[in-house]
């Protein structure tokens, strides 16, 4: 992941966010990804619902730190392996990655929400006092069916709020919005957002 660049779709977002912060106009981006291209491509306001890969938690202090270490630790070079039935790379514990904050040296894990674990709380808020006050909501490439992201937009378009949905196909939501731009986001997206129409557009 971190040999990945922003596409087109990412650059046009954080775009936006340098043209309208002059006017004293918010864009936030509300994502479920974890790659961080947003931040790369330059976007500021970010919520990242499910974390980000290049950061660590202390699993006994807490701390929160970035780390684009490739790979994190020595002892997991070469040991990267996505596939569910991969045999344990058996690394020693004392060569796993430890907190740097004074005499704690409890083990790191990457700062995301794994499958099974919640949300935290403070992001998810953060994020629904955002949808709550925004006056229009972009909903770009997810299918809009993992719970709570799915139900955000939603309940936008319910406000009354224009609701425009970037995607290659149709999704279950489709329906609740007022607009829907089929096709590739980073083909779509650069055009709708380009320089001169957001200019007179309500955001
Ligand atoms: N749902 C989660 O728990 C979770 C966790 C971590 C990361 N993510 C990431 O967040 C994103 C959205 O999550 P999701 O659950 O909706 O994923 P998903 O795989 O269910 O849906 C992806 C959606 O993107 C659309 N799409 C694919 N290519 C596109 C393109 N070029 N332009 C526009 N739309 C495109 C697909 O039609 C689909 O509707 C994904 O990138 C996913 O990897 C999701
Ligand atoms: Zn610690």
């Amino acid at each position: 992941m971190a040999s990945k660049y922003p596409n087109p779709a990412h650059t046009a977002i954080a775009d936006l966010e340098k043209r309208l912060k002059p006017q004293g106009r918010r864009v936030v981006v509300v994502t479920q990804n974890i790659d961080g291209l947003h931040k790369a491509a330059g976007s500021e306001n970010i919520i990242e619902l499910h974390g980000n890969l290049f950061v660590t938690r202390c699993t006994k202090c807490g701390d929160v730190c970035q780390n684009k270490d490739s790979p994190i630790c020595p002892a997991l070079a070469g040991k990267g392996e996505p596939n569910p039935g991969a045999v344990d790379a058996k690394v020693p514990i004392e060569q796993l990655p430890t907190c740097k904050q004074d005499n704690c040296k409890g083990l790191l894990r990457p700062h995301v929400v794994w499958f099974g674990e919640n949300l935290d709380t403070k992001v998810l808020k953060n994020a629904e006092e955002e949808l709550s006050k925004c006056d229009l909501c972009l909903v770009v490439g997810t299918s809009s069916v993992v719970y709570p992201a799915a139900m955000f937009a939603p309940q936008v378009a319910k406000r009354g709020v224009p609701v425009a949905e970037f995607n290659i196909e149709e999704t279950p939501a489709t329906s609740s919005f007022g607009f829907m731009f089929k096709g590739p986001a980073g083909e779509n997206l650069p055009i709708a957002l380009a320089d001169g129409h957001s200019q007179q557009a309500t955001v």
